[in-house]
């Protein structure tokens, strides 16, 4: 049996797609079962991820978002891309508190939440190509943890 799972989805950047998105990457992720915390983490990302879309990259105009999301063993990846204005300097654009849209009160800490919150972020885009954001998380590590190693298992405080 494979043990790959996939779902796609396309919907247009409107702000009330965000919340959407965020419930259908749940809804997906459900069946690793993870806990509320990493739950939380991976809507918190996958919400920075699609608000970007939608203000940045759709600047005054609607267009659309694709989300595609894949299981493989206990890995979620999710993938948001955009064909919207995209992104001159990526590296800069990742830098904590850096924001093009100062004056929408922009915190410029959507790309540090999103590194924070999952384990593994891409982010392709250039100007005029639109703009891909590939965020990777393992589900269910501390519940491995114990299984595997009960007796040298410790909480950090
Ligand atoms: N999908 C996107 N399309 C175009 N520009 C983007 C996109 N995502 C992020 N950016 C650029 O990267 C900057 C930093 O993003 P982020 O860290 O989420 O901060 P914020 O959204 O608060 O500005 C944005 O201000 C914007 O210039
Ligand atoms: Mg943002």
């Amino acid at each position: 049996m494979n043990d790959k799972n996939e779902m796609r989805l396309e919907f247009e950047s409107r702000s009330q797609n965000e919340s959407f998105a965020r419930t259908v990457v749940a809804a997906f992720v459900a069946q690793l079962d993870p806990t509320i915390e990493e739950l939380a983490d991976i809507k918190t990302a996958v919400s920075e991820a699609v608000t970007n879309s939608i203000i940045h990259g759709y600047v005054d105009e609607i267009g659309v978002i694709s989300m595609h999301c894949t299981i493989c063993e206990n890995e979620l990846t999710v993938e948001i891309i955009d064909q919207g204005v995209g992104i001159d300097d990526v590296n800069k654009a990742m830098e904590p508190l850096y924001t093009t849209k100062p004056e929408l009160e922009r915190s410029g800490m959507g790309f540090s939440f999103m590194e924070a919150f999952m384990d593994d972020l891409q982010v392709v885009s250039s100007s005029g190509t639109g703009t891909r954001v590939i965020m990777r998380k393992k589900i269910g590590r501390i519940e491995m943890k114990r299984r595997f190693a009960p007796q040298t298992f410790e909480i950090e405080a």
